[in-house]
C-alpha cells in the first residue's frame, strides 16, 4: 500500500476492518501510537485487555513497566512510536496465529515505511520473528543486528517482552540493560561522519 501519513494508514484499516481477522468493530482497533518521525520504533505483540479498552498501546501492566524504563534510559515517550504486531487483542490475550500475524502484515510494514526509524526494538518473540528468523529472544536479546528488508537497511536491537521481565527478577535486568543501550545504539547510528575506530569501539561495547 502506498500511505503519505499514518492518519491515511489508520483510515484505511479501520475502512476495512471487516477483512481483518479478529475485528468485530472498528473501536476494538489498537492503533500504533507515537511520533511520526520517531528514531526508535518499539514494535510488542498485541493489544491487551487495558489497550483494547483504552485503544492505545503498552498502557496495562507490561506497558507501564516499558513506559517507565523508557523514561529512565533517557527517552521521551514522544522520541519513539509504538505498535504491535496485530492491532487487536486475541481473545484470553492467547497468542497470535500465523494467518492474524499476515492479516495485519501491510499495516505494520506501511508503519515502518512510513516512519523510517533508525532503530526498531522488537519486543518479545512474535515481533523478533518478523525480522530474525529461528532464534531465541534469550540468546540474541542486546544484541544490534543489521539486516536488509524489503530493499531497506534496518537496525534491529531484539527484547524481552515487558510482560516477562514482570514474571521474573532476572529478565527484568536484562531488559533494563538492553534499553539503556539505546540511546548509544542511536548516537552511533547518527555518527556518520565518526571514525572506523569509533564505530569499532562502540560495537564492541554494545554487543
Ligand atoms: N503486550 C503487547 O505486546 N502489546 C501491547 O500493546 C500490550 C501488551
Amino acid at each position: 500500500m502506498n500511505f503519505t501519513d499514518l492518519k491515511e494508514l489508520q483510515a484505511d484499516l479501520e475502512r476495512n476492518y471487516q477483512k481483518l481477522p479478529l475485528v468485530q468493530k472498528v473501536s476494538d482497533i489498537v492503533h500504533g501510537e507515537g511520533n511520526e518521525h520517531a528514531s526508535v520504533m518499539l514494535i510488542g505483540e498485541a493489544p491487551g485487555y487495558y489497550e483494547s479498552v483504552q485503544r492505545r498501546p503498552f498502557v496495562g501492566r507490561s506497558g507501564q513497566l516499558l513506559r517507565q524504563i523508557l523514561v529512565a534510559s533517557g527517552l521521551s515517550e514522544n522520541q519513539v512510536y509504538i505498535s504491535n504486531i496485530i492491532k487487536v487483542r486475541p481473545p484470553d490475550n492467547r497468542d497470535p496465529l500465523p494467518s492474524e500475524i499476515l492479516a495485519f502484515k501491510p499495516y505494520l510494514d506501511d508503519e515502518i515505511n512510513l516512519i523510517k526509524p533508525k532503530l526498531i526494538v522488537t519486543l518479545g518473540r512474535f515481533s523478533m520473528a518478523k525480522f530474525l528468523p529461528d532464534v531465541k529472544v534469550s540468546q540474541v536479546h542486546g544484541r544490534l543486528h543489521k539486516i536488509k528488508w524489503n530493499e531497506r537497511t534496518l537496525f534491529i536491537l531484539p527484547m524481552y517482552h515487558p510482560a516477562a521481565a514482570l514474571r521474573a527478577t532476572q529478565v527484568k535486568e536484562s531488559f533494563i540493560q538492553d534499553f539503556n543501550k539505546i540511546t548509544k545504539i542511536i548516537a552511533w547510528i547518527d555518527e556518520t561522519s565518526g571514525s572506523e575506530e569509533f564505530k569499532e569501539t562502540v560495537k564492541k561495547a554494545l554487543l
